[in-house]
């Protein structure tokens, strides 16, 4: 698969799973998981889909909290691992861009998946679609600050300082960013661009969040203190 058809995906999967391991990257397990653990724990829902599930992570907590999960995503390598790992498991080939379900689901997630989908306008609308009324979209992603800071990362300032520069803010753009045999496009959008699609859909804001790490290093931690990084946004259908 050429890169730039797949934003990379195929040529990363590998890297990926090492990156990821069972417990996730650091964001994920330090940062991301807790807070949107608290969203979906003690909640009614029966059927979820995971919109760009990669290998299967974030569907495997969930069907451990007794929920029945769908995991849907292109890139094939990762769906292979998905179904190494959860033989059982419901994880299907497809893009957000192509979901078919109509209010089949009571929760939608898109676990860092917003800022991976080239067509975002028509992935909203079908993630909107694919919930029953009453349902929950649950959206982790980066903030739109930090990804304006996309490819150049930290950089050190006459005194030795480290710095992280927003720039071109309002222009949409798709960017390379590589680490540790990884290399994929991310696309950097105001955040207005997904309030705005989000609102068009008629969904309901009932939550926004920036959570702070809860574990790591000192260097981790002090990084995602100073620096915008991930926010938590849960929408729900109205009934
Ligand atoms: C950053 S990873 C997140 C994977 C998983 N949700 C997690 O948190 O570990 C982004 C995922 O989105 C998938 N992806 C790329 N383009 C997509 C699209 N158009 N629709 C749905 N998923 C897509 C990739 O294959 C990859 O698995």
């Amino acid at each position: 698969m050429n890169d730039e058809v797949d934003g990379g995906w195929a040529s990363s999967a590998q890297a990926w799973i090492v990156e990821q391991g069972e417990e996730g990257d650091y964001g994920r397990r330090a940062v991301l998981d807790a807070p949107m653990l608290a969203r979906i724990e003690g909640r009614s829902f029966a059927r979820a889909l995971d919109v760009g599930c990669g290998e299967g992570r974030f569907c495997r907590i969930m069907q451990r909290l007794g929920i029945r999960t769908t995991g849907i995503d292109p890139t094939e390598a990762l769906l292979a691992r998905a179904k190494q790992l959860d033989p059982a498991g419901d994880y299907r080939p497809g893009r957000a861009e192509d979901i078919t379900e109509e209010a089949q689901f009571d929760l939608v997630v898109s676990y860092l998946t917003l800022i991976d989908i080239p067509d975002i306008e028509t992935a909203i609308v079908k993630m909107a679609t694919a919930l029953r009324p009453g349902g929950t979209l649950l959206i982790a992603n980066l903030t739109s600050f930090n990804t304006a800071n996309m490819p150049d990362g930290w950089r050190r300032d006459g005194d030795g300082v480290a710095r992280f520069s927003i720039d071109h803010y309002m222009e949409e753009r798709p960017i390379w960013i590589a680490w540790r045999g990884i290399r994929l496009q991310n696309w950097h959008r105001p955040l207005s661009t997904y309030m705005t699609l989000l609102l068009n859909q008629g969904l309901q804001l009932r939550l926004f969040t920036e959570p702070r790490p809860t574990a790591g290093d000192p260097a981790q931690i002090a990084r995602h203190l100073r620096v915008p990084y991930f926010h938590i946004m849960e929408w729900q259908k109205p009934a």
